[in-house]
C-alpha cells in the first residue's frame, strides 16, 4: 500500500515584484541578480493576506482537482515558516475555512523542508490508517524581509501549494523518502526575534530583527551538500537510478544550487523543474508551486517517477520519491 498524490493545486499572489523594482529600493541590478540567483521577479502578497489566505485558494483547487470534498478529509498539516501567528497552528485555521470534520490539524516548522517534511509525516499517517490528508506548504516570507537588505531582499517571494494525499493499492505512490537536520548552524539563516528568546519589543522592532538574517555564501555550501544527500539516500532508498527519473523537482532557492545539485546527480538540466525566475524562494511553497506547474504543462504524467528535494533553515533537507 502507498500514499499517492490524487489532487493538487498552488496559488500565487497577483502583485510581481521585478528585478528592476527592486533597482529603485536597494543598490542592486537585474544583471547582478539574475546571475547570482537566475531570478527575475517575485510575488508578494497583499497587506491584508496571511499564510492561510494563499494556503486556501490552494487547498480549493486541490480538493477540486482530487474530486473530493473538505467534509472527506482526514487530516490537515501546514509546512509552514511564516505561519498566520504564533498560534494557533495555520492548520486550524485552515479547518475552519474550509469547514473540513475535526481531523487532526497542525503545523510542521522546518524552513524551507516544511512541505517535504509534511508530506513524509502524511505518508506515516496514511500507513496508520488514515486517509485524504491534505498537505500544505504556505508562507509568506515577504512580510518577513528587511526591503533595505540587498543580500536578502532579492531572493524571496510568496506562495502556496497544496496536495491531496490518499492510500492507494497501485504502485503509483511514495516510494521512498529520507529526512534529516543539524541545528549546528542555525544562526546562518533565522529571524533573531518574536519568539520566546526575544519577544517583540521597540528594541526588536527599532533593530529590525523581526526580518530574516542570512548568511547566504555559507547557507549555499551548504544547500549545495545537503540537497545532493537527500537526493542520493531518497534514490538508493528506493533502488531507483537518477536515469529513471522523469522529473527533479528541487526547492527553488538558486539557480546556481539547482544545477550544482543536477550536476551532482549527473541529470540533465532538462530534466529538472526551474520556476524560479517568475516566484523567488517561496520556502514550503516552491516545491507545491512547481509540481502543480509540472502537472499542468504536461511535464509530468501518471506512472513517472519524480524526485523532490530541499533544503531550508534549521537546517534541514529531504527527498520525496514518488510516482505519479
Ligand atoms: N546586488 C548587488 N550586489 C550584491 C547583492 C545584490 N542584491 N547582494 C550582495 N551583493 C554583493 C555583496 O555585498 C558582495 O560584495 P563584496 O564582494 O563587495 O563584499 C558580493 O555581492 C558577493 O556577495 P556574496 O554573498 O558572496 O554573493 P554570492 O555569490 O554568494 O550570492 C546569494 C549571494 C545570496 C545569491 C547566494 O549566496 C545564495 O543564494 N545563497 C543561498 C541562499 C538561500 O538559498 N537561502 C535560502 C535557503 S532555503
Amino acid at each position: 500500500m502507498r500514499a499517492y498524490i490524487a489532487g493538487i493545486g498552488s496559488y500565487a499572489p497577483d502583485k510581481v515584484l521585478t528585478n528592476a523594482d527592486l533597482e529603485k529600493i536597494v543598490d542592486t541590478s537585474d544583471e547582478w541578480i539574475t546571475s547570482r540567483s537566475g531570478i527575475k521577479e517575485r510575488r508578494i502578497a497583499a497587506e491584508n493576506q496571511a499564510a492561510s489566505d494563499l494556503a486556501l485558494i490552494a487547498t480549493e483547487r486541490a480538493l477540486k482537482s482530487a474530486g473530493i470534498k473538505a467534509k472527506d478529509l482526514g487530516a490537515i498539516i501546514v509546512g509552514t515558516a511564516t505561519p498566520d501567528m504564533p498560534f494557533p497552528s495555520t492548520a486550524c485555521l485552515i479547518q475552519k475555512q474550509i469547514g473540513a470534520p475535526h481531523v487532526m490539524a497542525f503545523d510542521i516548522s522546518a524552513g524551507c523542508t516544511g512541505f517535504l517534511y509534511a508530506l513524509g509525516v502524511a505518508e506515516i499517517f496514511i500507513k496508520g490508517g488514515y486517509d485524504n490528508i491534505l498537505v500544505i506548504g504556505a508562507d509568506i516570507l515577504s512580510k518577513f524581509t528587511d526591503y533595505t537588505d540587498r543580500t536578502t531582499c532579492v531572493l524571496f517571494g510568496d506562495g502556496a501549494g497544496a496536495l491531496i494525499v490518499k492510500k492507494g493499492d497501485g504502485t503509483r505512490g511514495i516510494l521512498s523518502s529520507h529526512f534529516a537536520s543539524d541545528g549546528s548552524s542555525w544562526q546562518l539563516l533565522h529571524q533573531p526575534a518574536g519568539g520566546s528568546r526575544m519577544p517583540a519589543s521597540i528594541e526588536t522592532v527599532e533593530k529590525r530583527l523581526h526580518v530574516i538574517r542570512m548568511q547566504g555564501n555559507e547557507v549555499f555550501k551548504l544547500a549545495v551538500r545537503a540537497m545532493s544527500d537527500a537526493a542520493v539516500k531518497t534514490l538508493r532508498a528506493a533502488n531507483v537510478s537518477p536515469s529513471e527519473v522523469k522529473l527533479l523537482i528541487p526547492h527553488q532557492a538558486n539557480i546556481r544550487i539547482i544545477e550544482a545539485s543536477a550536476k551532482r546527480l549527473h541529470m540533465p538540466m532538462d530534466k529538472v523543474l526551474v520556476n524560479l525566475d517568475r516566484y523567488g524562494n517561496t520556502s514550503t511553497a516552491s516545491i507545491p508551486l512547481a509540481l502543480d506547474e509540472a502537472v499542468k504543462t504536461g511535464r509530468i504524467d501518471r506512472g513517472d517517477i519524480v524526485l523532490m528535494i530541499a533544503f531550508g533553515a534549521g537546517f534541514t533537507w529531504g527527498g520525496v520519491l514518488f510516482e505519479y
